[in-house]
């Protein structure tokens, strides 16, 4: 086969995303502006939610969900014990206590019943991750929540567009947050949205996520240029309350517009390849899928097995050319969260076997094969390794 390395993750531009990028050039305004407002109306269709802040990161989303609820300090947020770092720093960044959830047996995503055990009257929020692009028992995670004053932020960096029981995530909770960093579903390069239905709750959003001005940016320019005789002090704004710069530009929302114009796209593609591995190894004896991938209206981002061998299959994976990863480690494992330590024992066993297999759009069916070819020979020569 192809002696080129195949890679794990890969965006897919085209020339589609050139030509957006050509307008906002030829208009010579790359900053906050109308492309941003734009992209931002895309997702309020296309998920049906009232409002939708770009930003510059989905860990800028994250804090800034949790941010505008001025938590008092101290007060302990629920988090899944395995999921990428930023899911806990937002909680510390607002002088929060991360508490650390197990994760399921079957997927990565937290555990019910161990969230409802780690629960205790100093919460005040919790972060449900969609990883790897499978959805959290969310039917069950939102009642609960309101019941017990919660303020649910869906963490769905790792998914766009999917559904969970006929309705998409990011819209269960309080705060959707999104991300559109060069290796997810859809990029921006960096990038990230924040859907939510509550005008205050946007209008916080839009502030914290802008310095803190008390006035819309594009709503004040606009204002300086109505024909109005009344004078209006366009250049005046107030800071209430201390914000940060963490806002979408109209370069990013031009790259933004065009890639979520093939949203369907990108999710099927990845799908249809998900199909070929499932195929491909259903027979493998000593490897299992992470997640019982459901593909339904689905927005899977990761292809994950897991394996007893796990760094032996890495070490293979890479002698035949093919870019393998581990997602991820526990969070209580990295040394800055030790000290949250929590009883997490599946995370911890679990972990041990995860490998992600490469997956991405543009990903040739040929080049499926290929890795399948090799992860089943790894698996026919089990006992040698
Ligand atoms: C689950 C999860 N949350 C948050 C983030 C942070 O996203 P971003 O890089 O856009 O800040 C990531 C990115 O890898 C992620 O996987």
């Amino acid at each position: 086969m192809k002696k080129n390395r195949i890679r794990l993750f890969k965006p897919a531009l085209s020339n589609e995303e050139i030509l957006e990028i050509k307008k906002v050039f030829s208009r010579s305004w790359v900053g906050f502006g109308p492309k941003v407002k734009y992209f931002e109306s895309m997702w309020q269709n296309y998920f049906k939610v009232k409002y939708a802040v770009g930003v510059n990161s989905c860990t800028a989303a994250l804090h800034t969900a949790l941010a505008v609820n001025k938590f008092k300090k101290g007060k302990k947020v629920l988090v899944p014990a395995i999921s990428f770092s930023a899911s806990a720093a937002v909680v510390v960044y607002c002088g929060l206590t991360p508490v650390f959830v197990d994760i399921n047996k079957d997927d990565l995503n937290m555990n019910f019943e161990d969230l409802k055990n780690k629960f205790s009257k100093d919460c005040v929020a919790v972060i449900p991750v969609h990883f790897g692009g499978h959805p959290c028992k969310m039917e069950k995670i939102v009642p609960w929540a309101k019941k017990n004053k919660l303020i649910v932020i869906e963490d769905c960096a790792e998914t766009c567009g999917g559904d969970y029981k006929g309705k998409k995530l990011g819209t269960w909770g309080d705060y959707g947050c999104f991300s559109f960093e060069e290796k997810k579903i859809m990029t921006t390069g960096d990038g990230g949205m924040i859907v939510t239905n509550n005008v205050k709750r946007a209008k916080n959003l839009r502030s914290f996520s802008f310095h803190g001005w008390d006035k819309d940016p594009l709503l004040r320019h606009k204002k300086s240029l109505s024909k109005s005789k009344k004078i209006i002090n366009h250049w005046d704004y107030d800071i209430k309350e201390l914000g940060y710069k963490y806002n979408m530009n109209d370069l990013m929302a031009s790259i933004g517009i065009s890639q979520f114009r093939k949203i369907n796209w990108l999710n099927n593609s990845r799908t249809q390849l998900i199909k070929i591995y499932l195929h491909q190894l259903k027979k493998c004896k000593n490897l299992k899928f992470t997640f019982p991938y459901n593909l339904k209206n689905a927005s899977y981002w990761m292809l994950s097995i897991r394996c007893k061998k796990r760094d032996a299959l890495i070490k293979y994976l890479r002698k035949k050319g093919i870019a393998s990863s581990v997602h991820l480690k526990p969070l209580p494992l990295l040394t800055v969260y030790k000290k949250y330590k929590s009883k997490i024992p599946n995370a911890l066993r679990i972990w041990k076997e995860l490998v992600s297999l490469p997956l991405f759009p543009e990903l040739k069916k040929t080049e499926v094969k290929y890795v399948t070819d090799v992860v089943k020979n790894f698996d026919n020569n089990f006992g040698k390794y």
